[in-house]
């Protein structure tokens, strides 16, 4: 049998009864799917339920006070989704005098609206062929028929889209979305599922492979860390003061000029009273552009400063001889600069 009808008919099955499953109307469905973006089914309930009896129809919730509808929200966090279903309620009573969009694309104009709420909506309420597409369809899509793209990336979405779009069961959407969240939530779950009782088993290609664990594939991509490190030059005489760095970090063991790390290309006021030094004892000698790693760049900055108003920040450090300085393995911006002073 095809995979969107035993699907389906595991639906009918094993379906947990909920109250905005038993309406066609668009109204309750985009509350729950709101809620329900945000917290799971069993916590999102009473939400639901205190939002159903306090804004009944979508009249009711538009003419409330966003007040009233972030004290409902309390607890669910994200209070911008709440701030964004208020304003798409007021957009339906108000724009559209209470008339639904009865459509995806009409659905996607409404404020909160993504294009996983508009599909849950036009395909539940309206019956439209448009495949919902979160956590649950990835797992279940990527496990059953062996995709290995990176959920995290940008294309993922795009493609489980289309790819949806061929199974999705053309005479009943409703339940097809229905029955592959309700899978993802119940039988084919994030750790350990018991593919031993699964319908699907004979389908799903993972399985047959033994790499149901190793699907989905999600592989977030780090975010850039921008740091400042402002370094300061301490010479005396034909030496200057360097330093290892022996924390767990980039560059360890390696030897650089004393060292304040700050959120930004400015040395903070805190630092200096930190270090007993005066904006006027110091005098920047050099930029450099950003140094690039995998996940970081480093911005560098190079200050003068005087021996002798250097006492706290050469507390870790040794002097060094400039001649010896080529022994000591330095990070390249560090080692770069070092050059164009000792051939000064
Ligand atoms: N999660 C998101 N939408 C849902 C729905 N309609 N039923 C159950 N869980 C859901």
């Amino acid at each position: 049998m095809s995979f969107n009808i035993l699907l389906v008919d595991w639906y009918k099955n094993n379906k947990r009864d909920l109250p905005w499953r038993n309406t066609s109307h668009p109204y309750p469905i985009w509350i729950s799917e709101i809620i329900l973006q945000q917290t799971r089914v069993q916590q999102g309930l009473p939400y639901y339920e205190r939002f159903m009896e306090k804004f009944p129809t979508v009249f009711d919730i538009a003419y409330a006070d966003e007040q009233e509808v972030l004290n409902l929200w309390q607890g669910l966090g994200y209070y911008s989704r709440a701030r964004n279903l208020h304003k798409g309620t007021r957009q339906v009573a108000f724009d559209l005098k209470g008339k639904f969009p009865d459509n995806y694309a009409d659905w996607l104009k409404i404020k909160g609206v993504g294009s996983y709420t508009a599909a849950a909506i036009a395909s539940f309420a309206f019956k439209e062929a448009v495949p919902v597409v979160d956590g649950n369809v990835f797992r279940v899509l990527s496990r059953v028929f062996d995709i290995d793209l990176n959920i995290a990336s940008n294309k993922a979405k795009g493609y489980f889209f289309d790819f949806s779009k061929e199974l999705i069961d053309k005479k009943q959407p409703d339940l097809y979305n229905q029955a592959i969240m309700e899978f993802g939530a119940l039988q084919c779950v994030p750790k350990n599922p018991d593919c031993s009782n699964c319908i699907l088993q004979n389908n799903c290609i993972s399985f047959s492979k033994n790499i149901v664990h190793e699907r989905p594939v999600k592989i977030k991509q780090k975010r850039i860390k921008k740091r400042f490190f402002h370094y300061f030059v301490v010479k005396q005489n034909d030496s200057v003061f360097l330093q290892q760095r022996t924390k767990k970090d980039i560059w360890q063991n390696m030897y650089e000029f004393p060292l304040i790390e700050e959120n930004s290309d400015d040395l903070s006021e805190e630092s200096m009273k930190k270090l007993n030094i005066k904006p006027t004892d110091i005098q920047l000698i050099k930029r450099n552009n950003k140094h690039i790693l995998s996940h970081q760049e480093i911005y560098t900055a190079f200050w003068s400063i005087n021996f002798e108003k250097a006492q706290k920040l050469i507390k870790n450090a040794s002097k060094i001889a400039v001649s010896e300085t080529k022994n000591y393995p330095m990070p390249k911006p560090i080692y770069t600069f070092m050059n164009e002073l000792i051939s000064k």
